[in-house]
């Protein structure tokens, strides 16, 4: 479970502008992400996502733009605060202040899809997971998880901590079926990160 400590951590980091996972747009592997999402995971058009950690929600914005509903939270209010000045009237973005881990009345199998940037590889290996946990529980049936994750990271410290795919494997388990995975080309910003991987999973127990 993420610590009262870690998530003052987070609080802390937007306080200081310590922000360095930004990457200050959405993701360049977004577009391929969401082709596969729809093409091996048969996301609908239109679909609710619901993302965690969104910080400034770049990705979740770009979501929005594709005619998604996008429910995007983070711990931090200035994270959000930031968010709101940069995609308040975005249509479609619900900007929120909360913890991913407090599941509130009316989230449970909600959604159509899970969106992940940077937040699986925030959080220390012993709480994937819980964090897996809540994000299955918000999940409708046959909802899918999409995910952009660090294969290889390079830092003097953690977080950010990077998952393989054999490590994807064992978390995600017999809930999710892997619809797809496959390499992005690293990013040039941040630096810290040297390989990055896309997946689409589908929780189990719903129609193809
Ligand atoms: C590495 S940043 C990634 C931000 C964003 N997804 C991106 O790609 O730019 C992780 C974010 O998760 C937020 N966070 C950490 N723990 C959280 C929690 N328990 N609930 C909600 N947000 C959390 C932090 O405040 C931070 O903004």
């Amino acid at each position: 479970m993420q610590s009262q400590e870690e998530k003052l951590l987070w609080q802390e980091r937007w306080h200081k502008g310590q922000t360095g996972w930004d990457q200050g747009a959405a993701h360049p592997g977004l577009p391929l992400l969401v082709l596969h999402a729809h093409r091996e995971g048969g996301l609908p058009d239109r679909a609710a996502f619901f993302s965690a950690g969104c910080g400034r929600a770049h990705n979740e914005a770009q979501l929005a733009r594709l005619g998604h509903t996008v429910r995007a939270l983070d711990l931090s209010e200035e994270a959000i605060a930031e968010a709101r000045k940069i995609y308040g009237d975005c249509q479609g973005l619900e900007l929120t202040i909360g913890d991913l881990f407090q599941i509130e009345t009316g989230e449970a199998k909600a959604y159509d899809a899970i969106f992940d940037r940077a937040m699986l590889c925030a959080l220390p290996p012993d709480a994937r997971a819980v964090y897996l946990d809540a994000m299955r529980d918000r999940l409708k049936e046959g909802g899918l998880f999409c995910a952009i994750l660090f294969r290889f990271v390079e830092t003097k410290s953690n977080p950010p901590y990077s998952i393989n795919e054999a490590e994807a494997l064992a978390l995600f388990g017999n809930d999710f079926v892997l619809c797809y995975a496959g390499s992005l080309p690293a990013t040039p910003v941040p630096a810290f990160i040297k390989e990055e991987w896309i997946s689409v999973w589908r929780l189990r127990g719903a129609p193809q």
